[in-house]
């Protein structure tokens, strides 16, 4: 339910004419709850989130101003300090690091699934609803909420629980993998300074390693790297005159120089990388990239 690549839904609106009575009606509830977010310079919440029927999980979610985001749930830690974003699966022991595009809004679709607290970011967020009804207001989990019914441009359908004293949103539904949800913020922290983004940036922990694109690497075989081998190497690397008896015309004779997932450790791989094969031409990152994920995937016939 948190992964960064969730879909920007929200972002991709409809124009629909907005009925003037719906306007009034959510100004004085929704709007507060935005002004509250916008001041804000850091949030801290505890996102109880329950499958219906199923599952209960504490996520702890915190943000700060400008882009800083980080969500923290038992089996996974996703953390992005503006300029790249952290993909831990604590099971698993492997992270995965990507860059973030500059002006990228990854602190808004990181936050998908919560979408009511993208307004810690984005204060047009009100733009974003077409209406709003007042339910009833009464006691959740001991704290006192009043619930609405928020229909937004893009036609989707939440009920929110506005906390009466905080002026927060505390409860909303939502789904995950199909199923529904209902996530409750049972802790709400709001901080008048921002976080160090500092505090954002992911330092494995011990035992843990990084997944270099593994999916990429893993799919790759011999007949994806050979056409590189042929227009780059074998001039010199084929037959009996081959520069220092590396041959590189076929699997079985290539396979002596790589070391399979140690990119770094292959023969093949090292002189490539140094940018000294071949000789004087030295090939672009990117085929060198692929050479290297063709090992790193376990050099595949
Ligand atoms: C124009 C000729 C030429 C081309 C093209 C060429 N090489 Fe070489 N290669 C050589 C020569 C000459 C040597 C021996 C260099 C030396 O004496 O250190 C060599 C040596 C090597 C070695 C052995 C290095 C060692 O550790 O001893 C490897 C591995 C290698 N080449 C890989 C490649 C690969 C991979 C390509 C294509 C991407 C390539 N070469 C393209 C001329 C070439």
């Amino acid at each position: 339910m948190w992964q960064y690549s969730a879909i920007m839904r929200f972002l991709a609106l409809t124009l629909a004419l907005t009925p003037f009575a719906a306007v009034a009606l959510w100004q004085n509830s929704f709007d507060d709850h935005v002004k509250k977010l916008q001041e804000a310079q850091s949030l801290s919440l505890t996102l109880t989130t329950s499958v219906i029927g199923g599952t209960t999980e504490d996520v702890r979610v915190t943000l700060s101003k400008p882009n800083l985001v980080r969500i923290d749930s038992s089996g996974q830690l996703i953390t992005t300090n503006g300029k790249q974003i952290w993909v831990y699966d604590k099971a698993g022991k492997t992270y995965e690091e990507s860059p973030i595009d500059a002006g990228s809004p990854a602190s808004v679709w990181l936050l998908d699934n919560a979408w009511v607290y993208t307004a810690f970011f984005n204060d047009k967020i009100g733009d974003q609803i077409a209406s709003a009804t007042k339910g009833s207001s009464r006691k959740l989990r001991n704290v006192a909420v009043t619930d609405w019914n928020i229909t937004r441009k893009d036609k989707a359908v939440l009920q929110v629980q506005m906390d009466d004293q905080l002026g927060i949103v505390r409860g909303f539904r939502t789904t995950k993998d199909k199923a529904e949800v209902f996530v409750f913020a049972k802790e709400i922290k709001i901080g008048d300074a921002p976080i160090a983004e500092g505090e954002f940036a992911f330092v494995a922990p011990a035992g843990v390693n990084k997944k270099s694109s593994p999916a990429a690497g893993a799919a790759l075989t011999f007949a994806d790297i050979k056409p590189i081998l042929d227009a780059n190497c074998i001039g010199c690397h084929s037959g009996g005159g081959a520069k220092k008896g590396v041959v590189l015309s076929s699997y079985q004779e290539v396979a002596k120089h790589v070391t399979p997932g140690d990119p770094d450790n292959s023969r093949m791989i090292r002189p490539v990388k140094r940018g000294q094969m071949p000789p004087g031409r030295p090939l672009p990152a990117d085929t060198v990239a692929k050479l290297e994920a063709w090992v790193k995937g376990g050099a595949k016939p």
